[in-house]
């Protein structure tokens, strides 16, 4: 597996991309980030979830968080996590056997949930809606599946917000310029969860921030800083954008990595979260 080609098909279609092992190993260091810890904490003190109850996580993933919330509805409730790839699924069940929690997982798309109306209590998805076709349906099948007085919790990551930061404030100009706009999916997500959320009828009752910093790394040690895509990536993104020529694309990316082995890096990612009744 080569984590330079990492993200080409990306999280949309985990299951077609040449590299789904390095996806999954993102999830765990996505999973480890300070800023969706403290997202997670925040969400789920918001949610208050009590025994009984049933869950959604649309997108889950490898399950982790619908996992740890599932805890608290007890052997009473359920959480199930629906994801559009096979590999997250089976990865899914595989660790929610390990933790013997009140989880259940299926394939499934955001956009067609199979589910009944007004069938849970509580509907989540975490940096899920930055990958689909279309957020605004995939908000009104959550919406749809939600029960009458019941909470929708939305956690994305608006890339307009990412900042890197190697000692020279063109370069960094030219990055945050080309993040401003969205190119193959809607990457700037994370900032318009509330205008989604509104425009779906329901009333927000809390919103947060956090964000997450690298403060350093080491190229020579790890191809990418812990859970982003590699300069590669990022590179292309700039190219597509008309930001960065092609030919100067292997510039671009050893001049982060001699910043970096030189201990002068640092990124910024902000990652929104909004919890709404129906
Ligand atoms: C970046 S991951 C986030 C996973 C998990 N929510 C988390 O925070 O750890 C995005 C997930 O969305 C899933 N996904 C992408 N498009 C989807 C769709 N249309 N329906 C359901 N899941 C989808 C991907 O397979 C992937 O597991």
């Amino acid at each position: 597996m080569n984590p330079e080609q990492t993200h080409a098909l990306g999280y949309g279609r985990v299951d077609d991309d040449p590299n789904v092992s390095v996806l999954l190993g993102t999830m765990d260091e996505t999973g480890r980030w300070e800023a969706t810890l403290q997202l997670r904490r925040w969400e789920q003190e918001q949610l208050r979830l009590r025994p009984g109850q049933r869950l959604l996580d649309v997108g889950c993933g490898l399950g982790d968080a619908a996992v740890a919330l599932a805890g608290d509805l007890g052997d009473t409730g359920l959480a199930v996590g629906v994801d559009l790839s096979v590999a997250m699924v089976v990865g899914a069940r595989s660790r929610s056997r390990v933790r013997h929690r009140s989880a259940r997982f299926a394939v499934g798309d955001a956009h067609r949930l199979a589910a009944p109306d007004r069938c849970f209590d509580v509907v989540r998805s975490e940096r899920t809606l930055q990958w689909v076709a279309s957020p605004e349906t995939a908000v009104a099948e959550m919406v749809r599946v939600l029960r009458p007085g019941g909470l929708l919790s939305l956690i994305d990551t608006d890339w307009s917000t990412f900042a890197i930061d190697v000692g020279d404030s063109s370069f960094a100009q030219r990055v945050h310029d080309a993040m401003q706009v969205e190119r193959r999916r809607p990457s700037t997500i994370g900032s318009r969860l509330v205008d989604l959320i509104r425009d779906a009828g329901l009333l927000v009752v809390g919103q947060t921030t956090a964000t997450q910093r690298w403060t350093s790394w080491n190229p020579d040690e790890s191809p990418t800083p812990e859970g982003c895509f590699s300069m590669s990536s990022l590179a292309e993104d700039l190219v597509d954008v008309g930001e960065l020529d092609k030919c100067d694309v292997d510039q671009f990316v050893s001049t982060i990595h001699t910043a970096a082995r030189a201990g002068r890096f640092s990124m910024a990612l902000t990652i929104f979260g909004a919890v709404a009744v129906i």
